[in-house]
């Protein structure tokens, strides 16, 4: 950890990192997911998914950068290679052979509930070790989350 001036205590701030880093290798797991289904899917509703699904991948851009910008603001490192990321995510791996549009829906579906549900979790943890800050930044990425799973949940709630 980066000495710094900011008033939590550092056993905290590690605790916070911890916290963020976790969510951070799922957001970037999740968006190189979106952009493979981007490339890869295939069927009746091909241009409406695969510009869906680039939507996703760019919808989590500054989620990322605003976590990752977190972690290092509270003096730790962070977790940006794929490496680690891979080590970190608590997504399953991307099944790597679908291709039909509702296989694509449902993959991401599942992987962005993951996502969410992480964190929603982080929210309450970042208040109880004293930063609001952290909590707030969680709070906006968590809504986020849950608005772009309704926009693949859509998909699924009415029958074709
Ligand atoms: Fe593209």
């Amino acid at each position: 950890m980066h000495p710094t001036r900011i008033d939590l205590p550092e056993k905290n701030r590690r605790k916070l990192v911890d916290l963020l880093n976790a969510r951070l290798a799922d957001a970037i797991d999740l968006q190189l997911a979106a952009k493979h289904a981007h490339w890869n899917v295939k069927g009746p509703h091909f241009i409406a998914l695969h510009e869906l699904f680039d939507g996703l991948a760019g919808a989590l851009a500054a989620p990322i950068d605003d976590l990752a910008e977190r972690i290092t603001t509270l003096g730790g490192t962070a977790d940006g290679t794929l490496a680690l990321v891979a080590r970190r995510s608590a997504l399953d791996p991307y099944p790597p052979e679908i291709v039909a549009g509702t296989d694509h829906v449902e993959s991401l579906a599942a992987a962005l509930a993951v996502l969410a549900r992480g964190l929603r979790k982080a929210i309450g943890e970042a208040g109880k070790l004293g930063d609001e800050g952290t909590a707030d930044l969680l709070t906006g990425v968590s809504r986020e989350a849950d608005k772009q799973l309704w926009l693949l949940e859509a998909h699924q709630q009415a029958a074709i």
